[in-house]
C-alpha cells in the first residue's frame, strides 16, 4: 500500500468512528414555548397565530410596518392555510404592531 492510499485508508476509518460517535450526541434546542404578550387584540392572535408555531415567529422579526404585517398575516392564510377570517386580519395586524411594528 502506498503512503498516500495508507493516509487515506486512516482517514477514513477516522471518520468511520467520528461518524458512529456522532450518532449518540444529543442536541438540546431552545425551548419554543413564546407565548403573545397581553395587549389589545392579543386572544384574537393567539387563537389565529399560535395554533402552529410559536409567537417566537413574531417576536424574532424585525419590526414590520401595517403592509408588511398585512402581508405576512395574509401569507399565512393563503400559502399556508391558515383559517383566518378576513374581518381578523386588521385587528391582528394592529395588535402585531404594537408587539413588533414601526410606522
Ligand atoms: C396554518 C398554520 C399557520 C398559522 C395558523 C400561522 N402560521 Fe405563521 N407560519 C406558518 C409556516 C408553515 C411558516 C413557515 C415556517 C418556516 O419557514 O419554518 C410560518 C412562518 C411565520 C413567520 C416567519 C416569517 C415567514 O414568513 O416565514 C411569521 C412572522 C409568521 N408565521 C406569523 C404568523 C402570524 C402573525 C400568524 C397569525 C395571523 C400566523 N403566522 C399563523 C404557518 C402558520
Amino acid at each position: 500500500m502506498s503512503e498516500r492510499a495508507l493516509r487515506s485508508a486512516v482517514l477514513a476509518s477516522a471518520l468511520l468512528v467520528l461518524g458512529a460517535a456522532s450518532s449518540t450526541v444529543t442536541i438540546t434546542l431552545p425551548p419554543d414555548n413564546v407565548q403573545f404578550k397581553p395587549g389589545p387584540g392579543v386572544d384574537l392572535a393567539t387563537a389565529n397565530c399560535a395554533t402552529c408555531h410559536s409567537a417566537a415567529y413574531i417576536y424574532v422579526q424585525p419590526p414590520l410596518n401595517r403592509t408588511q404585517w398585512t402581508a405576512e398575516v395574509t401569507k399565512m392564510k393563503k400559502a399556508y392555510g391558515a383559517p383566518i377570517a378576513d374581518a381578523d386580519i386588521a385587528p391582528i395586524v394592529d395588535y402585531l404592531l404594537t408587539q413588533n411594528g414601526r410606522p
